[in-house]
């Protein structure tokens, strides 16, 4: 048996390793995976969920590791996967995204000598003081295989010296869930729940830490939500890391937010459904200007920029800066009638999931069994 580990650490990798799961089970008689949640997310409702949404089976391996600072979280992974695989080496270790978890493992292993493969390889935002630009460029420095979502992951590969031969163009495993879980997602009655229409709210979601961690930013941005909600209900998942710095913030009064619907992070179908129907998607987040592109949705990110570009060159995407005033006028703008067309953005067809396990199976499993 060929044996892979395949990780899952936060929010936005349950989506991703979904499909890959799902994929590689094909060749069960050849391969074994093993799922290793590190827990860096932990609540029902920021993992539990999402496993039972997206159809994956309860970890085989919780390493319960929690919250923490970056170097405490990333050191506390570490240890616990390294103890791991010293007793039960896998053949190879697939890792996805940019959270601590990804760049914990994937370093872990190429010390073991334990092939790694990072699936949304090659994304650069070129931002140093983004935690997940280093997690990037990290788990891709130690990895042997680097499965990218779009060109320009490639370009970026191969301009910091990677052999071409190493990269392997698949396309985006989180489209990969959306589509298939879209038909559900539209059965959701989260719109009821909250108390909006379809087309007539807009969906904001902000967790970077550039743009909650300073009260004094946090602050003006939800001035800025207030005034836009004037236009139009907002819908405001709130995200654990935002909802801590939003407790005892100075200068927001309750009564401000009649038209902004805050609640609790929405489970995976809720959230789509949500995103779906949304006029407009207010967001800082890397997977929703992704998925607003893969629905055609107009997106604005709230960030300097973005390692996603092929969701602006060909997605429903703007990058509009941290600046609320711009933020707004941007927002007001699209509200008004200047939508942004997008054109289908080459392989996020639902099938990359496929694409990778044909490519372990082909160029890894037969090459071990044979
Ligand atoms: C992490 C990822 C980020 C990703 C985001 C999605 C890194 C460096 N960052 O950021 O790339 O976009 O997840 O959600 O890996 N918390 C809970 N419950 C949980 C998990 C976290 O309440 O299940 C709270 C904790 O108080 C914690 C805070 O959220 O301190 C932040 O969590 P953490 O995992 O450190 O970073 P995120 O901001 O979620």
């Amino acid at each position: 048996m060929f044996k892979i580990d395949l990780i899952a650490g936060a929010r936005p990798n349950f989506m991703k390793i979904g499909p890959i799961h799902h994929a590689l089970q094909k060749f069960a008689d050849k391969i074994q995976i093993r799922v290793v949640h590190t827990g860096q997310h932990y609540d029902q409702n920021m993992s539990t969920i999402f496993f039972e949404q997206l159809g994956l089976p309860k970890p085989d391996i919780s390493l319960n590791i929690g919250s923490a600072t970056h170097a405490h979280q990333t050191g506390k992974i570490m240890m616990a996967y390294e103890d791991l695989i010293i007793g039960d080496k896998p053949d190879l270790l697939l890792v996805v995204g940019d959270v601590n978890s990804t760049m914990a493992c994937a370093l872990v292993a190429a010390k073991l000598n334990v092939p790694v493969g990072h699936v949304e390889a090659g994304l650069r935002s070129f931002d140093w003081e983004m935690p997940e630009e280093v997690n990037r460029v990290v788990a891709d420095r130690v990895s042997n295989f680097l499965f990218t979502t779009c060109d320009d992951g490639d370009v970026n590969l191969i301009r910091e010296g990677f052999d071409t031969h190493q990269i392997v163009l698949v396309g985006n495993t989180m489209i990969d869930s959306l589509f298939r879980l879209l038909p559900q997602a539209e059965k959701s009655k989260i719109l009821k729940k909250i108390g909006v229409k379809p087309r007539e709210y807009v969906l904001t979601t902000l967790h970077r830490p550039s743009n909650v961690d300073n009260p004094d930013d946090l602050r003006q941005l939800m001035q800025m939500l207030v005034k836009l909600s004037k236009k139009m209900p907002i819908v405001f998942p709130v995200h654990p890391r935002t909802k801590n710095k939003m407790i005892g913030l100075e200068g927001i009064k309750e009564e401000d937010f009649r038209n902004i619907h805050l609640t609790e992070p929405l489970s995976y179908l809720d959230f789509v459904k949500c995103q779906k129907e949304a006029f407009l998607v207010v967001t800082d987040s890397g997977g929703v200007q992704e998925e607003t592109s893969a629905l055609g949705v107009q997106c604005l990110t709230a960030r300097e920029n973005t390692e996603r570009p092929v969701t602006i060159t060909k997605g429903t995407n703007r990058l509009v800066g941290t600046d609320p005033d711009e933020i707004y006028h941007a927002a007001v703008a699209v509200l008004n009638g200047d939508i942004k067309a997008g054109i289908p953005i080459p392989l996020w067809d639902g099938k990359a999931g496929e694409r990778i396990a044909d490519y372990i199976v082909k160029n890894l499993v037969n090459a071990v069994t044979q």
